[in-house]
């Protein structure tokens, strides 16, 4: 399979929000990543809500959200009015309702995804692999954009990779922090199935969105995935 690319929500101009997804579409992104905090779970706070509604009427890319939050089951209530293909939440924030939640999610059609700080291993969400639609791997610690890329935590993909091989599990494994030029080759060796692209790897780009999304596609260890 190739790989698929999801733009950072959080990472955009807000001032140009709308031409922004206009134009995410038009360069070929895949899917849109939402990420939402409660300045608890992380110290700090980006999207709301509501705005997911807006961004529907102007865009009609995948919306994954990604829940930095403490108390992630009261947030599904809210988050499924809107039109939302996926929900990750974190299995740190409050692992005695991991299966409630993904049960949850599936009973409202809406794939279920966990996301692993950088310091979970893969053992701890082993038992819930089999009912995930998605595994969200962070290479940094969740909360802010523009931070150091960890390396060592890449050999988390394999893993999973490994276990969804031998039980024949259907789980998308993500990236999600400083996926950019610099670090995609060496993430490409592990063959993951969707990056994140935040700050560093498009929205940060002083030419622009597309010059930058141009530039990850013509990576060789990308090009030769397309
Ligand atoms: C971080 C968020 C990421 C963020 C990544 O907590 O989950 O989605 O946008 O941004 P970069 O790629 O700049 O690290
Ligand atoms: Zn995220």
């Amino acid at each position: 399979m190739s790989i698929l690319f999801s733009a950072s929500v959080m990472c955009a101009d807000f001032t140009d929000l709308k031409n922004q997804l206009k134009k995410l579409e038009e360069i070929g992104i895949h899917r849109l990543h939402y990420d939402i905090m409660d300045g608890i779970f992380v110290p700090n706070i980006t999207l709301g809500i509501d705005m997911i509604r807006d961004i529907t009427k102007v865009c009609s890319l995948p919306i994954d959200v990604h829940l930095m939050v403490t108390e992630p089951a009261n947030f599904l209530e809210m988050l499924i009015k809107y039109k939302i293909d996926s929900i990750s939440f974190h299995v740190e924030s409050n692992p005695n309702e991991a299966f409630r939640m993904v049960d949850w999610l599936h009973d409202h059609n809406i794939k279920a995804g966990i996301a692993i700080s950088p310091i979970t291993p893969v053992s701890q969400i082993e038992l819930i692999l089999g009912r995930v639609d998605i595994i969200t791997v962070m290479t940094v610690d969740p909360g802010f954009a523009g931070q150091h890329f960890i390396p060592v935590v890449l050999k988390k993909i394999d893993a999973l990779r490994k276990i969804r091989e031998e039980n024949n599990f259907k789980y998308t494994i993500m990236v999600d922090g400083s996926v950019n030029l610099k670090t995609i080759p060496e993430i490409m060796t592990h063959s993951p199935d969707i990056l994140i692209l935040g700050n560093s790897g498009l929205f940060g780009d002083s030419e622009g969105l597309e010059a930058a999304y141009k530039k990850i596609l013509t990576l060789p260890e990308v090009k030769t995935s397309l």
